[in-house]
């Protein structure tokens, strides 16, 4: 029997407890497998003994597909080639990482993440000899060359919920709401859920627009008697001079936000509307996952574990054209994926007669 690894890598996002569950389930019970679960990404295989930071997971407790979050804890911070110390220098442990994995017996490794711990984990496999098979997951749905990653739809979902919880209340104050969502360089959450949450405004990172813009769009539904109007803004958004806006964090850290601020205020200067700000934050990446993440999750899981029994190894497993395929690591990570700005979502939110600007940015 074999024994494979598995990780998760980067931000975490619902679903990814289903795809470990999946993985369990077809390697344990479907090919008596033995499945080592490592602990907040390369970062647990520093550990000594490595051991001290892995979990064996064949325990099925029926709870795990619906959980948020990740059972085995993940981290963005680890990156092993370019290590934080506590002194605050950075410092190459690759080495160390492959051997750590190394005493681990492992015969294959899942890891699961987005584009930058794809590339990572990449690396220390070319550098290792590790056979390594990754799946998609992030929140931003900016990978390419895979229809899904998992984590995007409940996102969207919880975006879109927010929505519905801001419309009556932007009704019944005669407001402009204002809502940021995540993304980080891309606007696929907020043009998703600003479709789905019947937004007046959407602004993403991939397309300019004015303030003269959006004044006029909330002036034009005030002219046909609408006394409120949402805006949805992707974190990435820039001011109106170009800046990125960035927000300070409880540990001093720096992320996108803040650019909902600026337009709640920038807004209300413009049009003397009362203007009011929601910032989604985290709440996108917790919570259960939606039956789709549910569903892909699991689809993504047991074709990760077969790729491994087949011997096909730097290979990505993805979703297009309805069919679950695998694409090899390298194109996945070379395909960062923007809105297209000529697709059908934003000829939809221009059809639906929703303020996207003018510009492409
Ligand atoms: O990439 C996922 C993501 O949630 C982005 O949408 C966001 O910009 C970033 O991660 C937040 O990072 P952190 O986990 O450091 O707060």
């Amino acid at each position: 029997p074999r024994r494979i690894g598995v990780l998760t890598s980067g931000g975490d996002c619902a679903g990814l407890n289903a795809v470990l569950r999946a993985v369990v389930h077809r390697a344990v019970e479907g090919f008596g497998w033995q499945v080592v679960g490592i602990h907040n990404g390369t970062a647990g295989l520093l550990a000594r003994p490595v051991e001290a930071e892995t979990l064996e997971l064949n325990v099925f407790d029926g709870n795990l597909l619906r959980r948020g979050g990740t059972i085995l804890g993940t981290t963005n911070k680890g990156d092993p080639f370019d290590y934080p110390m506590p002194d605050g220098s950075r410092v190459d442990r690759s080495n160390e990482v492959i051997e750590g994995y190394r005493a681990l017996d492992l015969d294959a490794l899942i890891g699961i993440g987005g584009d930058g711990s794809q590339a990572i984990l990449q690396r220390l496999a070319q550098q290792g000899g590790i056979d390594l098979i990754t799946i998609p997951k992030t929140i931003d749905n900016d990978l390419g060359h895979t229809e899904v990653s998992v984590g995007y739809d409940t996102a969207v979902k919880v975006a879109t919920d927010a929505m519905d919880q801001l419309q009556p209340t932007a009704a019944s104050h005669s407001r402009v709401m204002v809502l940021e969502v995540m993304g980080r360089d891309a606007g696929h959450i907020a043009i998703a859920a600003g479709i789905a949450g019947g937004a007046d405004v959407i602004l993403i990172p991939e397309i300019g627009y004015s303030l003269e813009g959006i004044a006029a769009k909330i002036e034009s539904l005030k002219a046909r008697g609408r006394n409120f109007a949402l805006v949805i803004v992707a974190e990435a958004v820039k001011t109106e001079t170009g800046e990125a806006v960035r927000q300070r964090q409880g540990d001093g850290s720096f992320t996108y936000g803040g650019i909902g601020h600026y337009l709640a205020e920038r807004i209300a200067a413009v049009t003397g509307s009362e203007t009011r700000i929601t910032v989604l934050g985290h709440l996108q990446r917790g919570g259960p996952p939606t039956d789709r993440d549910r569903l892909m999750g699991s689809v993504f899981g047991v074709y990760a574990v077969d790729l491994i029994a087949a011997g096909r190894f730097d290979r990505m497993v993805a979703w297009n054209n309805r069919q679950v395929v695998d694409i090899p690591i390298a194109d996945a990570i070379a395909g960062y994926q923007a809105v297209d700005v000529d697709g059908p979502l934003v000829h939809t939110a221009r059809g639906l007669g929703v303020y996207l600007g003018e510009g492409i940015g």
